[in-house]
């Protein structure tokens, strides 16, 4: 697997958002709110770089995709997500593809009478978007090709990587003969 964004490149841009994040947020009733799973990593280390009072809740988002980038049916879970009205929220995801779960959770969103939401992910990848929204923030654009690790999965697996990988074709081939038996669906 080959290491597309290493620890420390990405430990110093999730240092640079959250302190650009700090200073727009800075006074304000902030709730950082991450989509499982995949942005439990980013959201870990961000918080710690926003040094300024604000509260964290989380949403989850799956769908039936593992294998492919191609969207599947996405179903959003609100149980564990705090109340967000009139607070501003960021909604934090590991990653930006066809955009198609950023919009699917900001309807949810603001349904619920934030003061504001904003978005952040830390990968941006080029040329997928399928809708008129771009993420707020962003730590890095990638090109089109799958990655995993630093919370980035494939078919759950991987996210523990600390850096950001390229998984190829062969390396698909070594996962799927070990994980044969199972179901293909991964948690987003
Ligand atoms: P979107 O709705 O197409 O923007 O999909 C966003 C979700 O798809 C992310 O939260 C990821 O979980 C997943 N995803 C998209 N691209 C990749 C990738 O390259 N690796 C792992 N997961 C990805
Ligand atoms: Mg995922």
């Amino acid at each position: 697997m080959k290491t597309l964004l290493s620890e420390m490149a990405i430990a110093e841009r999730v240092a640079q958002l959250g302190r650009t994040i700090a200073d727009v947020y800075r006074g304000r009733p902030l709730t950082v709110l991450g989509v499982l799973n995949g942005s439990v990593v980013l959201v870990a280390d961000l918080i710690r770089a926003i040094d300024t009072p604000h509260q964290i809740g989380f949403i989850r988002a799956s769908s039936y995709r593992g294998e492919t980038t191609v969207p599947g049916q996405l179903t959003i879970g609100t149980d564990l997500m705090p109340a967000i009205e009139g607070r501003d929220v960021l909604l934090v995801d590991d990653i930006f593809d066809t955009g198609r779960t950023m919009v699917r959770l900001l309807d949810e969103l603001n349904g619920r009478n934030p003061a504001s939401v904003c978005t952040a992910v830390l990968l941006w990848k080029q040329g997928r978007s399928e809708v008129g929204i771009i993420p707020d923030y962003h730590g890095f654009q990638i090109p089109d090709t799958f990655v995993v690790g630093y919370g980035l999965d494939y078919n759950d697996d991987y996210r523990h990587l600390p850096w950001i990988a390229v998984l190829n074709p062969d390396d698909l081939d070594e996962v799927g003969a070990k994980s044969s038996g199972r179901n293909g669906n991964a948690g987003r």
